[in-house]
């Protein structure tokens, strides 16, 4: 059985948490459908919640806390911050580490959150005009102000995160990974041997991991689907993975969860893991 848990930001967590990303937050009636199910996910056992300043500018935020706050004894709410809407940029947007942008997003966060402190704030990207030591240097700084609890990182390689555990304690990183996109193996392996928890990003290759037969294959011998597979892999990979699936359907939800109990055999393990080699070559 691999359910177990994970500490996080001073939380012990089970290790499957919910993305709130994709949730929809108008119209009306798709609002009230997200707000059911964020509740729905912490009833029935989620304890991490991950949002972020980008989704929706502030509107995931915003919805997140009207569904969950007052918050849950023992329920980890994670955002970020570093990127700045521009509406002349062409990307609509800039990676901004600044240490008055930061300031003002933690200003912003807390606000729509609705809390005093936020548990776990992560640097959604890393601005390549700042040194990462800088831009960590001012979150350590807001956490010595208690308006932060623990830092994370989000797309970073390995020697960005020792740079910035060079400055600061770095509590999770959140890049992208799943059993059919390793690039990050490297990041992975570092979180593993530092004990620092590695939150996938698109930890279910957003739902397509059935076109793979060797997943379909070893979902049918343990009468799972194929993205309950691809999640029992994180969680037989390494100790720190804490995957955070989203989804706006109530039974991909359950289904997701139910990974969590899938008891994956030694050799099941290592056709998977050879798979994704495999795949990345
Ligand atoms: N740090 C970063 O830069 C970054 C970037 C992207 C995302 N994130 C975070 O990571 C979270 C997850 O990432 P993601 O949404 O890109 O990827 P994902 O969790 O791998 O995929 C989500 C997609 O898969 C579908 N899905 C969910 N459960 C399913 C199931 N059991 N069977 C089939 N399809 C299923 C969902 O559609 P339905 O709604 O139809 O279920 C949704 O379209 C986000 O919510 C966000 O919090 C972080």
């Amino acid at each position: 059985m691999t359910e177990s848990t994970i500490e996080l930001a001073g939380y012990r967590l089970p290790r499957t948490g919910f993305g709130a990303m994709r949730l929809p937050t108008e119209p009306a009636d798709e609002r009230a459908a997200s707000i059911a199910l964020l509740r729905e996910a912490v009833e029935l056992g989620v304890r991490l919640v991950d949002t972020a300043h980008l989704y929706g500018w502030g509107a995931n935020e915003e919805l997140v806390a009207e569904a969950l706050s007052p918050y849950a004894d023992g329920l980890l709410v994670a955002t970020k911050l570093g990127v700045e809407q521009r509406v002349d940029h062409p990307d609509g947007a800039v990676y901004n580490g600044s240490e008055k942008f930061l300031r003002t997003q933690v200003e912003d966060a807390l606000r729509r959150l609705r809390v005093e402190r936020i548990d776990l704030m992560q640097l959604h990207r890393v601005d390549p005009q700042i040194p990462v030591a800088e831009q960590v240097g001012t979150l350590r700084d807001l956490r010595d102000e208690g308006k932060i609890g623990h830092i994370g990182l989000s797309e970073v390689d390995t020697a960005q995160l020792a740079e910035a555990r060079s400055v600061v304690e770095i509590a999770s990183v959140q890049n992208r990974y799943n059993i059919l996109d390793r690039e990050h193996e490297p990041v992975v392996d570092a979180c593993t041997e530092a004990g620092i928890a590695f939150l996938p990003w698109r930890p279910i290759a957003a739902g397509i991991t059935g076109k793979s037969t060797a997943i379909t294959e070893i979902a049918t011998e343990l009468n799972a689907t194929p993205t309950q597979i691809a999640l029992a892999w994180l969680l037989h990979h390494s100790p720190v993975i804490t995957p955070i699936p989203g989804t706006a359907a109530r039974t991909h939800l359950t289904e997701n969860l139910a990974a969590a109990h899938l008891d994956l055999t030694a050799e099941q393990y290592e056709r998977l893991n050879n798979l994704a080699t495999a795949e990345q070559r």
